[in-house]
């Protein structure tokens, strides 16, 4: 990140914590340039990257001031209560449809489920790649196809310990993206027919994995800031036989939603209670906001494991390497089945890309690349949040997530988010509509917007269209 865009992050973060209100005078750009040790320049091209983004505005001759609707708050959306009976799940198809109309590069990229990879390290991490395989000897070529690179999984096991878990590298498993972790540890844990707990919305391809293995789902609903509603579950688990949980404590997908430390605890005594396994996608574990968790990185669930209940999936694909296909599971008492598993069916995780993550997060300045990508979608997603208040009808419920780079956006009522997705689309702009993260085809009123790419003029003139599509509607 460039020395003008973290100090427009700096302000655009002011702005958004209310530090500096509405109509506020941002600081001149000699004060500014003076203070923070910048030339006039910088300032300047700071506060041009500030304006693009609709966050100040410049008056003849008085300098540049915060705009009116730069920092409300918006309304965060409702919980959506209703209990369900189990379901079947049958939502292949729409997610599909879904997916395979937004692989298009000329598509505003609203609907994408990968930051920009011009936020990506390649090149270093292309270097990596060239490094480790040189070192790799011959016989390793074969030798280390085994369910983890022993390099890669120290590497891993010791993010798990600045983060302050110990974590033995024999509980490591490493797959093919956190996708096939997900799969082979619900595997692992169930038979057709079963009920598992999942979250109310949900990430798609959950759904797409019960349908798979043909389990049932029991939908508990997420509160949009403060995670899975633990009262709820506590009900499902005291009058029906689920026999596994998927949840995500930290960063939920869609909502963006985080459990406190003390509803962490809440739920693993719940899952001690019952002696219920539970797989915790936590793919978003590196993407929080460095200025808002001041103290230490959020923990997950699995810090709290001492009976081996918690399935751990992370992954690098959202933080560091999509197209890898390099996670990870940490299985607990699971560990040696999920392991057979991953030996039946893919035998080992692919060598070359074990060995660059390696070198790279041996080598490369991961935490400094994280820092940027944090900053970056911090400012990403302040944009996007103004341009919802600039374009969006009033009535627009949003969350405020303090990390990840997803928004969800629930409409007004009269919203069919599968026709908007339709129309969008036609327009040139991908968005992901509400259904498709629910076992039952609700949320069909509400979207999920992607700020995962750097905000440019294209970006605020798609808000702009969403918005003038929603009040036609
Ligand atoms: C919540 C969640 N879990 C898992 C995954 C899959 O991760 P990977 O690409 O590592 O398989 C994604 C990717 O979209 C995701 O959003």
């Amino acid at each position: 990140m460039k020395r003008y865009e973290r100090f427009a992050a700096e302000i655009s973060n002011l702005i958004r914590t209310g530090i500096l209100a509405p109509g506020e005078r941002v600081p001149s750009v000699r004060q500014a340039s003076k203070a923070h040790g910048i030339s006039p320049s910088t300032v300047f091209q700071a506060y041009y990257l500030l304006e693009n983004q609709g966050l100040i505005s410049a008056r003849p001759r008085s300098g540049y001031f915060v705009r009116d609707n730069a920092s409300r708050i918006l309304d965060e959306p409702h919980v959506a209560l209703q209990q369900q009976a189990p379901s079947d799940v049958a939502v292949s198809e729409l997610v599909f449809s879904v997916l395979g109309s937004l692989r298009d590069n000329d598509t505003v990229p609203f609907g994408s489920a990968f930051p920009s990879p011009e936020l990506f390290p390649l090149a270093r991490l292309a270097t990596s790649m060239t490094r480790g395989l040189r070192q790799l000897s011959s016989h390793a070529v074969i030798s280390d196809m085994t369910t983890g690179h022993p390099d890669l999984c120290r590497q891993i096991a010791q993010r798990y310990m600045v983060n302050g878990m110990q974590l033995p590298t024999e509980e490591l498993v490493i797959t093919n993206g956190a996708m096939e972790a997900l799969n082979l540890g619900l595997q692992c844990v169930t038979q057709p027919g079963d009920l598992v707990a999942i979250e109310a919305p949900a990430f798609y391809a959950t759904l797409q994995v019960l349908e798979r293995l043909k389990l049932r789902a029991v939908e508990i609903p997420v509160h949009p800031r403060d995670g899975i509603d633990l009262e709820v579950l506590e009900n499902r688990l005291e009058t029906l036989p689920i026999k596994a949980c998927w949840f995500m404590s930290h960063l939920q997908n869609p909502l963006g939603a985080s459990l406190s430390d003390a509803r962490k605890a809440q739920l693993y005594a719940l899952l001690c209670r019952h002696q219920l396994p539970m797989l915790e996608d936590d793919v978003y574990a590196e993407l929080y906001f460095d200025q808002r968790a001041e103290v230490s990185p959020p923990q997950p669930v699995k810090a709290l494991d001492v009976e081996g209940l918690v399935m751990h999936c992370g992954s690098f694909s959202k933080c560091l390497a999509p197209g890898y296909r390099v996670g990870w599971i940490s299985a607990g008492r699971h560990t040696r089945e999920i392991s057979r598993l991953k030996l039946m069916t893919t035998i080992s995780p692919s060598l070359p890309a074990q060995v660059a993550l390696a070198d790279y997060l041996q080598n490369g300045g991961y935490d400094r690349h994280l820092r940027k990508l944090r900053l970056a979608l911090e400012t990403q997603q302040t944009a996007m949040l103004a341009a919802i208040d600039r374009y969006f009808p009033e009535d627009t419920r949003v969350t405020h997530p303090h990390g990840g780079y997803f928004l969800w956006c629930e409409l007004p009522e009269h919203i069919d988010s599968l026709a908007l997705f339709q129309q969008a689309l036609a327009h040139g702009i991908s968005l992901a509509p509400g259904p498709i993260f629910s076992a039952t085809q609700g949320f069909k009123h509400c979207i999920r917007l992607s700020y995962g790419h750097p905000w440019d003029a294209a970006s605020e003139r798609a808000m702009q269209t969403l918005g003038e599509l929603l009040k036609a509607a």
